[in-house]
């Protein structure tokens, strides 16, 4: 389920919430997956929802480098714990937002969101106040 009310952003929780800041390169979406899977394997999360989280990360850092940000631009990775699942954000300084188009059979791209929509109970992004956006997505807690 794609969320864009920033209101239901998941809340980070006051302490345990792990940050990647990188400068965006072709190398950074490798830095935010191990970044990522490391996190999910130190929390014990099964071998599952580990690749599940490094597939959802790398969808959405490589967009963070492609589209939503120039090189040398900071992309911040974050994962944290909620009631409902963890969640992985990942901040560009780009407000431009990411747009869900049809699948199309002979597109190219355009791919990438719509697998993450499948794979995750809930996914958004939101502009924010301190400029760019965070693109977030709520895993289950068992894949
Ligand atoms: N972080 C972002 N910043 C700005 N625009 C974004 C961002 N993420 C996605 N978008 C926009 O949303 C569109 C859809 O993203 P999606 O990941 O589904 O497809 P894609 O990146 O174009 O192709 P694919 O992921 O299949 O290689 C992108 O083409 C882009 O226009
Ligand atoms: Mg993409």
């Amino acid at each position: 389920m794609m969320i864009t009310d920033s209101q239901l952003r998941p809340t980070p929780p006051p302490t345990g919430v792990a940050v990647l800041e990188v400068e965006s390169e072709p190398e950074s979406i490798k830095a935010a997956r191990d970044f990522v899977a490391d996190w999910f394997t130190e929390h014990e999360y099964d071998g599952d929802l580990v690749y599940l989280a490094r597939t959802v990360v790398t969808e959405l850092a490589t967009n963070a480098h492609r589209h939503g940000s120039a090189n040398g631009d900071p992309i911040t990775t974050r994962v944290f714990h909620t009631d409902a699942g963890p969640v992985i954000e990942v901040l560009d300084a780009s407000a431009k937002l990411p747009s869900v188009e049809p699948l199309t059979l002979d597109g190219l791209t355009g791919r990438g969101l719509a697998m993450v929509d499948l794979m995750v109970p809930a996914w958004g992004f939101a502009r924010l106040q301190e400029g760019g956006k965070v693109v977030w997505a709520l895993l289950r807690a068992h894949a």
